[in-house]
């Protein structure tokens, strides 16, 4: 057999018909995972198959580990592009350049193993793969992402097999996989040798639904084999085939019981997890066992920065597990069906799951979709072969609710294929696929990414449209592209998911950056390996670092997305009141256990348990605090509630924090600055109360001990990756507009510097070259002789057509001043359109601790609405009141260099300086990475400004 395979159309031969997958059962099982030999060949005929021969000798071939992927492996390296494919587009015809790896496994059969039929399961490969054993040629396969299986009873002995796989990185599948990532080649998921027993289990397809009027589940299940079917609990004892009707307790994702059941057939207890739910259509929304849904989800790709898309079980578990601790409900496993050990966890732990086919062909969209293959017959078997492996494989799971057909597809006869296929076969499921806004194939209307004032329209049923979709839910796939800082704007849309009832919630892109480990660069991302295309750091847009770590957005997202909502209720005299509103689907609250806490000054004084009555889902109660337990002494307090996980659960202990809320109940007194002390000229110096300028220029110079360097206006930060847009994006994009501003190199021109009775006034115009802007800015110093106070005011020139980035001034200190305290928002970063999780307190922490380490380095690490800090080093310490409040953000480096680091190992800490940027006013985050850029209400428009810092020196801190 030539390798005309790897460009033919067809998705392989020899394999057989899918089926259900089940992880265990209580017929033997053998992992073939482990160290195989392999050999990397450049083309995919460069080495004939005499290597699957026994007795050929592999003594000089390397060895990689299965699952995993070769280029992670020390063997080629792995490429990165969004769309594009990096091949010349003439499908189904792939290079001859053509990455094969050889792999062979030895192994002998466990001697309790038995005789009789056996299967080897291929769980994924990427994406082409011919094998044999014992020298026999099984058949070959392409659908990365899907099972795979082979009858090999025949075959086997007793000792000596040899399992050998030849893998081609691409083939006419590639066509068909082009999704938004690594191209990593190899044997990425488990291989196992399934002994089949006489009468064991062939496919077998459990249907579990539920009547919400009767509290009732209905199962049956059907198998190609004849068997009884057993569920002790439910004292249910039928036959395959046989339907039965029982009162249970349904399976949704904030209660996922599952009933444990075997399927017993003659040969083979296959053991059954079942969960009883119904998902439907009514009245023109998604609703699960008679209730509306509503989705706060995730896109999650499979990833690792060490392995790729090879998983441990480990890894898949946290990945569901900080799902549920960050109130995620919902996962589209974008754009494959994940390992099948994943869809388990979603069952046992409650996820709603869009479980989405191996398919994708957006590179196609550089053609105008000219030759797509879902439009093209000659690929429709392999897309139907793609949509059975994936239905066959999951559809017992009960978490999986949705079946998407794929992701950037276009349109075509192929989709409504594969559509056609999977209603014949699992009625009982809805179908997902976002390309095609005629929505000819889909039960919801999906979109990507559109802006709020949209999904506003769509909600009220304004957008239009054709009249199939007008009468369809509605979901973002995909919205919130958390590509480094951001994504800004998600409380505003949570707002209009609860507004409209058709407005089903959405799904984060994406889960977790995918920076690949490197000793270089921290984490890679594209072009780090020298591709020939590649599309940079857009592979890192994730809600967690690629470590695992939380990044901000997820912290963010946990708290817009909590399922209690407490905030201000109606207060009864003396008493304040919260209002606790359950925006669980399902669950009443008596699985919470509520407390209150009052802080003065930031320090905790009191606190207690709260009551509150166990409220239905979709209900609210007001709830009354006790009397403020000590007077306000001018230092600021604020309540603060908190709802708890009363007992442990399999996802999170008892007392983890699932939502909260903060009452101020009194602001911080302003710091007053009174009796204006005198400023002095001396020797090449002004003074003033604690600080000193320099007589010629007016720059601050020290402020008591403290030595400050460089305190003037900035307007510019290190442009987010949300800041610079996609080249895509319709709107102008305010990052690439500063920088071709000037807005990185402003001058200050000195323009008087006057020193009268009560103040010295410094007077500049802050202008880049080349442009007629500028912003009029004025210091202002006084003095009470203890503290200084500036006052700065700014006044726009000319005509400014873009936001600022920030409006503030930024100061450097000397770098023993690494300690930070603040009241204010923490503990960690906010920014205006993406504060919701910032808590009022007063923290401690320090300057390195501050910096969020986002793969490509950007603008990060603010503080939000900060009443007071200071910045410390081990003998003394400098405190700032804002009038108002401001940003606080403290790094050692300066903008500058912030902004010109591509990798986090770029960035060098300076020994000499701590600056920090005290700002008024911030630019908001936005999506328009990958979305809609900042709302109008969180623009940073160039407008006059006045705002004050009170300093104040601390001896011996
Ligand atoms: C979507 C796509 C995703 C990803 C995202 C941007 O268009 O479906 O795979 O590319 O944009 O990060």
């Amino acid at each position: 057999m030539s390798h005309s395979y790897v460009d033919d159309v067809r998705p392989g031969s020899g394999s057989l018909p899918p089926r259900a997958r089940y992880a265990t059962s209580d017929a033997a099982a053998l992992s073939l995972n482990g160290s195989w030999r392999f050999r990397l060949s450049a083309t995919a005929d460069a080495e004939d198959d005499s290597f699957a021969a026994p007795g050929h000798d592999s003594s000089g071939w390397d060895e990689v580990r299965v699952p995993g992927h070769w280029v992670l492996q020390g063997h080629g390296a792995p490429v990165y592009t969004n769309h594009l494919y990096p091949f010349p587009v003439d499908p189904p015809r792939v290079p001859t350049e053509n990455p094969t790896g050889d792999h062979l496994r030895y192994f002998d059969l466990p001697g309790d193993w038995g005789g009789g039929d056996a299967l080897l399961r291929f769980d994924g490969v990427e994406s082409c793969a011919r094998v044999w054993l014992n020298g026999r040629e099984l058949g070959e396969f392409k659908g990365s992402r899907l099972p795979h299986e082979f009858a090999v009873g025949h075959l086997l002995r007793a000792e000596g097999n040899v399992l050998a796989v030849r893998v081609h990185q691409w083939s006419s599948g590639s066509y068909l996989e082009d999704q938004d990532q690594w191209w990593l080649p190899g044997i990425f998921r488990d291989v196992t040798l399934l002994h089949r027993p006489a009468g064991c289990a062939g496919d077998f397809f459990v249907h579990a639904s539920y009547d919400h009027h009767r509290a009732e589940g209905t199962l049956r299940v059907d198998s190609e084999r004849a068997g009884r079917v057993t569920v002790p609990e439910l004292g249910i004892d039928v036959a395959t085939g046989e339907q039965v009707t029982v009162p249970v307790r349904p399976w949704t994702a904030e209660t996922p019981r599952l009933y444990d059941g075997t399927l017993v057939l003659p040969g083979e207890r296959v053991p059954l997890r079942i969960g009883f739910r119904t998902v439907a259509v009514e009245d023109g929304v998604i609703k699960v066992n008679g209730e509306r849904i509503l989705f706060r989800g995730v896109n999650r790709h499979e990833f690792h920065p060490d392995t790729g898309r090879a998983l441990d079980a480990g890894t898949m578990r946290r990945d569901a597990e900080l799902m549920k601790r960050h109130n995620i409900n919902a996962v589209r496993t974008s754009h494959y069906p994940p390992h099948p050990d994943f869809l388990d966890l979603c069952d046992e732990l409650g996820l709603w799951v869009i479980d989405e086919c191996d398919l994708e062909t957006h590179g196609f969209v550089e053609q105008d979709w000219h030759d797509n293959p879902v439009d093209d017959d000659r690929w429709t078997p392999a897309l139907i072969d793609r949509a059975a492996r994936m239905v066959e494989r999951d559809k017992n799971h009960p978490s999986v609710i949705i079946w998407s057909l794929g992701n950037e597809a276009g349109t075509g006869r192929g989709l409504t294929a594969m559509a056609e296929w999977i209603r014949a076969r699992d009625p009982e499921r809805l179908i997902h696929y976002e390309g095609d806004p005629g929505c000819r194939d889909t039960d919801m209307y999906s979109r990507m990414y559109p802006p709020h004032d949209e999904v506003d329209r769509i909600g009220r049923g304004l957008d239009g449209g054709p009249a199939a979709r007008r009468g369809l839910p509605f979901i973002l796939c995909e919205y919130g592209h958390a590509m480094g800082n951001g994504p800004g704007g998600l409380a505003d849309y949570q707002r209009l998911f609860e507004a409209h009832p058709r407005n089903q919630g959405g799904f984060i892109w994406e889960w977790i950056d995918h920076g690949l480990t490197d000793a270089r660069f921290g984490f890679a991302y594209g072009g780090d390996f020298g591709e020939e295309l590649h599309d940079g750091n857009f592979v890192c847009d994730g809600l967690l670092f690629p470590d695992r770590t939380p990044s901000p957005g997820l912290i963010e997202y946990k708290k817009v997305i909590e399922p209690v909502r407490i905030e201000a209720g109606a207060a009864d005299g003396a008493a304040a009141g919260v209002r606790i509103t359950n925006l669980y689907d399902f669950s009443d609250l008596s699985h919470l256990a509520f407390e209150w806490s009052f802080q003065s000054g930031g320090e905790t004084v009191a606190h207690g348990p709260l009551t509150v009555p166990p409220t239905a889902a979709g209900a609210w109660a007001e709830v009354r605090l006790p009397e403020p337990p000590v007077s306000e002494k001018g230092v600021g307090s604020v309540w603060t509630v908190r709802a708890l996980l009363a007992e442990d659960t399999p996802w999170g202990r008892l007392g983890h924090e699932v939502a909260w809320g903060q009452l101020e109940a009194a602001r911080p007194a302003p710091v007053q600055v009174p009796g204006h002390d005198r400023p002095a000229r001396g020797q090449g110096l002004i003074t003033l109360g604690p600080a000193s300028f320099d007589v010629r220029t007016g720059e601050l110079r020290t402020i008591g001990p403290v030595a400050v360097a460089g305190a003037r206006l900035n307007v510019w930060r290190a442009p987010t990756d949300n800041d610079n847009g996609a080249p895509w994006q319709p709107d102008p994009r305010n990052g690439p507009l500063w920088r071709a501003l000037g807005l990185h190199r402003v001058r200050h021109r000195l323009d008087a510097v006057e020193v009268t009775d009560d103040a010295v006034t410094v007077r500049t115009r802050v202008a880049p070259a080349g442009r007629d802007v500028g912003l009029l800015t004025d210091y202002r110093w006084t003095s009470d002789g203890v503290r200084l106070r500036l006052t700065v005011s700014v006044v726009p020139q000319g005509r400014w057509r873009l936001p600022l980035p920030r409006l503030g001034i930024r100061l450097g200190l000397p770098a023993s001043y690494g300690g930070v305290r603040w009241y204010g928002g923490g503990p960690g970063e906010a920014y205006p359109d993406s504060r919701s999780a910032a808590r009022l307190g007063l923290w401690h922490t320090d300057v390195d601790a501050m910096q969020t380490p986002y793969v490509r380095p950007q603008e990060n690490g603010a503080r939000a609405d900060v009443r007071w800090a200071e910045l410390t080093s081990p003998q003394a310490g400098l405190r700032i009141d804002g009038d108002p409040a401001f940003w606080l953000t403290a790094r050692r480096w300066t903008t500058g260099q912030l902004d010109a680091a591509e990798h986090l190992t770029d960035l060098v800490p300076s020994a000499e300086t701590v600056w920090v940027e005290l700002d008024h006013l911030q630019h908001g985050l936005g999506s328009q990475s990958c979305g809609p850029g900042v709302l109008p209400e969180y623009r940073l428009d160039a407008r006059p400004a006045e705002f004050s810092f009170v300093f104040t020196p601390l001896d011996g801190a």
